[in-house]
């Protein structure tokens, strides 16, 4: 036999002395026989006193247990590393892959026959699903829900688009000192994830739409009762596939169920990370996301969801006009609601969702925020293999748009220069920087989202055409395209562009170019330096630096995906 107690041995060359030995330690906790003869739920622990957003973790645990125990299994709590964003250095992406393996390996090496993954801040629930779909346990993932929104003077406020609209505000001169500092404290109001469609909840709304979360799981407000009744009914749907041996990720995570989570991140205007994680995700199975299909899917589907930042509401909005169902529902033949899920189909769902009389937050396919979905895939002479622009967050007036480039040539270069009032850069300029993608920084920071210069953000500028090799957080709104690729770094044409030069942007066409001839480009890549900065010696940002994958391949590393390294 090897479920419960008895899964996984540890190697002692005899198995009998090795379950005793497990036993004889286990039994140190004061469980009993009976206990420990039933199937085992496990369930990860991503508390930590350096994540506010995961603050209900605990409470959550709780619920868990409880379901599990009810339905006649047997809880197992284990720590795996928790990733805030604000906490993380360099950067959370840096750590990403580092979480999906410490879950992956814990989830192999200890004896459990399911899973429950708890996770929000925004790269936990990818580095939980890859590690899940890597595992192929049976596991049902729980995310910690969004923070509820803030107030200030009247207006309601949510992180994080409003900590960078208002910030804005004040480098702007538009807000003083006291103000800012009053709002510092309204932002975040509870714990829970950024309650604007940034990549927490976009990943959480993925999460639900692959079928691997409860229907609901995405948008219950994190201090909500709800949130913690949903977790007990997880726990006792675990506790179920853990006796079923199922559904298992890799039955779940099909063509259909990969083709819905990208109508679903088109629909709700969601963040651009969500499509690295989602690339990395079906990395880790037999299939793999075609960037060019997305594309086309963001002709075809139109933006349902009116929140923050291509929209008007928040999460808590979202939930109460009826979540990712009622989405789900006003999507149509545009999802697969034959696909499987961890409760049955999504067919199940969509005939459970509420109908909210004069809910304006899911919008009819008829009357839509936009008619096409949130973001394009772009290509052109400056990003051979793709880059990408939420336009549903930019500015309509600069999605044609050409401009002279100015150059930063490192994160580092930007933080000295952009303010410097004698930078020579102007409103139709288009800003450009470099060396900030997955290698090149390390980690691809949330640094495309460059600042507008201090002197044309004090003369009116809100928005200026800014490309880069970088990510974006998903709750900022402007004319941003990132994810370069390839990346300076690593050759990309990016690393050829000078100040002065004339670059293209042409959203409609999907181009991204920089218009300059070929045979300069070439000149300028002979004068180019073998590497910008030595490989590091040691650890793991030796083991990133070596096998870190480009944004097209969602930056997992080479030997993770599904057919692994060479
Ligand atoms: Fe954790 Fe936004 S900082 S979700």
């Amino acid at each position: 036999m090897s479920d419960g107690l008895r899964k996984g041995l540890t190697s002692y060359g005899d198995a009998g002395f090795s379950l005793f030995l497990r036993k004889a330690f286990i039994k140190a906790m004061g469980y009993s026989d009976d206990a420990l003869d039933r199937p085992i739920v496990g369930i990860t622990n991503t508390h930590s006193d350096y994540n506010p957003c995961h603050g209900n973790v605990p409470q959550i645990i709780e619920a868990v247990k409880r379901g599990v125990m009810l339905a006649g299994a047997m809880p197992m709590v284990f720590p795996t590393i928790s990733i805030a964003e604000s906490f993380a250095h360099p950067t959370s992406m840096y750590l990403r892959n580092l979480m999906a393996m410490d879950t992956e390996e814990m989830i192999r090496a200890q004896p459990m026959d399911a899973v429950v993954v708890i996770g929000g801040c925004d790269k936990t629930l990818p580095a939980q699903i890859m590690a899940a779909v890597s595992a192929d346990l049976p596991t049902v993932v729980i995310p910690v829900g969004p923070m509820v929104v803030g107030h200030h003077k009247g207006e309601v406020l949510g992180a994080c688009t409003d900590c960078r609209r208002l910030w804005g505000k004040f480098r702007a001169g538009e807000m003083d000192e006291a103000e800012i500092e009053a709002v510092n404290g309204r932002l975040a109001p509870s714990v829970g994830t950024c309650m604007v469609m940034g990549t927490a909840s976009t990943m959480a709304c993925i999460t639900e739409a692959l079928g691997l979360s409860l229907p609901m799981s995405a948008t219950i407000p994190a201090p909500h009762a709800e949130r913690f009744r949903s977790a007990e009914q997880s726990g006792k749907l675990a506790a179920a596939m853990a006796v079923a041996k199922g559904p298992k990720p890799s039955e779940l995570l099909t063509p259909a169920a990969l083709r819905n989570a990208q109508v679903v991140l088109q629909a709700i205007g969601g963040s651009t990370n969500g499509l690295i994680h989602l690339t990395a995700i079906a990395g880790r199975t037999t299939y793999r996301l075609d960037l060019a299909a997305f594309d086309r899917l963001s002709r075809e589907v139109p933006v349902l969801v009116d929140l923050k930042p291509s929209g008007d509401h928040y999460m808590e909005h979202f939930h109460h006009a009826g979540g990712v169902p009622k989405l789900l529902a006003q999507l149509g033949e545009l999802i697969d609601l034959d696909a499987k899920t961890i409760y049955g189909s999504l067919r199940d769902a969509v005939a459970a969702a509420e109908d909210v009389p004069g809910q304006d937050v899911i919008r009819a396919r008829n009357d839509p925020i936009r008619s096409e979905g949130a973001m394009a895939v772009l290509s052109g002479n400056l990003a051979p293999r793709g880059a990408v622009i939420k336009h549903s967050a930019a500015s309509p007036k600069l999605l044609q748009h050409s401009g002279r480039a100015v150059v930063f040539d490192s994160l580092e270069d930007m933080a000295a220069r952009i303010d410097d009032p004698g930078l020579d850069v102007a409103a139709d300029d288009v800003l450009v920087l470099r060396n900030a993608g997955p290698q090149g920084a390390p980690g691809m920071p949330e640094a495309g989202y460059l600042p507008i210069p201090l002197k044309l953000a004090r003369a009116g500028v809100k928005d200026m055409v800014r490309i880069s090799d970088a990510r974006m957080s998903g709750t900022a709104f402007g004319t941003i395209v990132l994810h370069i690729t390839p990346e300076s770094a690593a050759g990309g044409p990016l690393a050829l562009v000078q100040n002065g030069d004339v670059i293209r942007l042409d959203v409609e066409a999907r181009r991204i170019d920089l218009m300059v001839e070929d045979d300069e480009l070439a000149r300028r890549r002979q004068a180019l330096p073998a590497s910008r900065q030595p490989a590091p010696l040691r650890g793991y940002a030796r083991l990133f630096h070596q096998t870190i994958l480009q944004a097209d391949q969602g930056c997992d590393f080479d030997f993770l995906t599904g057919q692994g390294g060479d």
